[in-house]
């Protein structure tokens, strides 16, 4: 469906078109005085100069136009158009032109968001943890974040693509193998002759791996040979050495399936589960091509890209492809990642979401990307860098110790939270109140996320996140409860028909009409927040219609109204709603509960 903005634009270009001016100057807006009008359109303004005449005149030449429209019965969409000093068009909607908007839109199964003509092929590389390390609040916003982008480039009709790109390469991998050496030197992962097969079993637990890293990370800091053999291990493994690639095989798949469980409570699933280490083969072919063409060369013994531009206006350092060791670094892995998705899945974007602490990085690595042919011009590089989520003191989320906050715990603390609201509730059982609680939790934590642009920093308020009240996730859902409870309370009564067969009649009030304009706002907002890559858009505005619902819904009494066409002009109003924040609310990947 055309967007319900174009259409009033249409309207009035015509009509300027008709009085003898640019047809483009009849862009119409949603007004700034909402106590004066609903829309304005400032384009008499705009074109005073170039035609030579006060703008009251020219607004005074399109009112009149639109007057004379459909036979001199004026226009079909306006029902009131206000010329105002100096050449204001305050306008209003006729309430027939609301209506059968909304009314297309019920018939619509996705809302009046239009299909795109051809889909694009994106991959978006989210969440990023690193194996053998404990997920940390660190990776919470990207894979909240990323997500949500999935799933609005799906509603979108993209074709999208969810790639994890586990950090599973590094030295932290050569750290771990060595701690379990020294732990259980007679595993046969280190008996360098043993020919056997290895044992399915993984010798340590989740618990253990997560209490090796940080061990082994902290005394490589402190012990210089031990250091050396970390780092020995990491390169025997990164070439290949048959027990410690087989024990790495074990580290992953323990650290893994740990992995999935929590993205699981989070509501994040990805397509692919590849890491850094998946392109390891990529990386020599690739840097003999960079080599052979001259993009690359050696540089103090390291093989770097330059990648400055002369409108760069801070220094952008080359970019390292190998370290002076022949080692390969993160840039290395991310551009070999770059080749393969490319030549596997023909993307026309790829779109990255870590801190934006990464963003010299991501520069870096575009540009040699695209220096060194890569990736086809068409195809768009895009990084989306967040903010930082900060603790009530303004600085980064830590422990009461002060220490890096488990995601796991973080998601223990809001259910709990959650839970001691939502158990005040004498007619929830315990059981019923304890998975509402994780599941409004969850809108808790991901909307006070995502309601925030994300490239912004945010402060982790619990309290204010789990509040039923404001701009709240469980605000939200405790919204859509509602109408779901008035549709249901509907449907029992005598003579209910089905919501979805019934008519959205014209508004019968101010109040009412607000929330009609707002929901036939929503194919709009979605293009927005895909264009953008921007899901607090999304929250802005169900977080408007929200309140404009319960503004609706406090002034009406629905259920109990008289005149049955009334009644049922409401209840599929009210169902339209609730399908509208239903699909946005999936969009930003959380669900709303029976009752809370
Ligand atoms: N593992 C990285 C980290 O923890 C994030 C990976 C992001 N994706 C990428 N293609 N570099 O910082």
């Amino acid at each position: 469906m055309e967007q319900f903005l174009n259409l009033i634009s249409k309207e009035m270009a015509s009509a300027f078109e008709a009085a003898g001016y640019d047809s483009a100057l009849g862009r119409v807006t949603v007004s700034n005085r909402p106590d004066l009008c609903e829309y304005q359109c400032n384009g008499a303004m705009a074109g005073a100069k170039r035609y030579k005449k006060a703008p009251f005149m020219i607004a005074g030449d399109v009112a009149k136009a639109l007057a004379e429209k459909n036979d001199g019965a004026g226009s079909a969409v306006f029902s009131k158009v206000e010329v105002v000093k100096p050449g204001f068009l305050n306008l209003d909607l006729k309430e027939g032109f609301v209506q059968s908007y909304l009314q297309q839109m019920a018939g619509d199964d996705r809302l009046g968001m239009p299909l795109p003509q051809k889909p694009e092929q994106i991959i978006i590389d989210y969440g990023g943890p690193n194996v053998a390390k404990p997920l940390h609040v660190g990776h919470l916003r990207s894979a909240v974040i990323g997500e949500a982008v999935k799933r609005i480039a799906r509603f979108h009709g993209e074709n999208v693509i969810g790639d994890i790109h586990l950090g599973d390469w590094g030295l932290q991998m050569g750290l771990v193998i060595t701690e379990l050496k020294k732990r259980q030197p007679d595993l046969p992962y280190f008996d360098p002759a043993y020919t056997g097969e290895y044992p399915a079993q993984a010798p340590f637990t989740v618990s253990e791996l997560e209490e090796i890293y940080p061990f082994a990370s902290a005394k490589s800091k402190k012990d210089p040979a031990y250091y050396a053999e970390a780092m020995d291990n990491t390169r025997r493994l990164q070439d290949g050495e048959r027990g410690l690639y087989a024990l790495w095989q074990k580290i992953v798949a323990v650290s893994v399936a740990d992995m999935k469980h929590n993205y699981e409570n989070l509501n994040v699933s990805f397509d692919l589960w590849n890491g850094e280490a998946s392109v390891h083969p990529v990386i020599p072919g690739m840097v003999e091509d960079m080599k052979r063409s001259g993009v690359a060369y050696e540089s103090q013994g390291a093989l770097v890209i330059d990648v400055s531009k002369e409108s760069d206006s801070k220094e952008i350092p080359p970019c390292i492809v190998l370290k002076s060791d022949g080692a390969s670094l993160y840039t290395t892995t991310d551009l070999a990642t770059i080749k393969e998705r490319v030549e596997k899945y023909a993307p026309d974007r790829i779109i990255y979401i870590t801190d934006k602490r990464q963003e010299l990085h991501f520069t870096q690595v575009f540009r040699a990307a695209a220096k060194s042919g890569l990736v086809p011009e068409t195809t768009k590089l895009i990084h989306i860098g967040f903010g930082t989520m900060n603790g009530k003191d303004g600085k980064p989320f830590k422990t009461r110790e002060g220490g890096v906050m488990r995601l796991e715990t973080l998601i223990a603390d809001i259910d709990a939270e959650m839970l001691s609201k939502i158990s005040t509730n004498p007619e929830i059982p315990g059981e019923e109140a304890e998975a509402t609680s994780r599941q409004v939790a969850l809108a808790a934590l991901k909307y006070g996320d995502l309601s925030n642009q994300a490239s912004k920093d945010y402060i982790f308020d619990i309290d204010k996140f789990t509040s039923f009240e404001g701009d709240t996730g469980p605000y939200i859902l405790y919204t859509i409860v509602r109408m779901r409870s008035i549709l249901q309370r509907y449907a029992a009564q005598a003579g209910a028909k089905d919501p979805a067969a019934l008519l959205v009649g014209d508004p019968a009030g101010q109040v009412e009409k607000k929330l009609m304009m707002d929901i036939a706002g929503f194919n709009a907002m979605m293009e927005g927040a895909y264009a953008d890559c921007a899901p607090h858009r999304v929250c802005a505005y169900i977080y408007q219609l929200s309140n404009d619902f319960n503004t609706f819904y406090h002034a009406t009494r629905i259920l109990t109204e008289q005149d049955p066409a009334q009644k049922e002009s409401w209840i599929a109003l009210l169902h339209l709603t609730e399908r509208v924040l239903t699909r946005c609310i999936d969009v930003l990947g959380f669900s709303a509960p029976a009752r809370m």
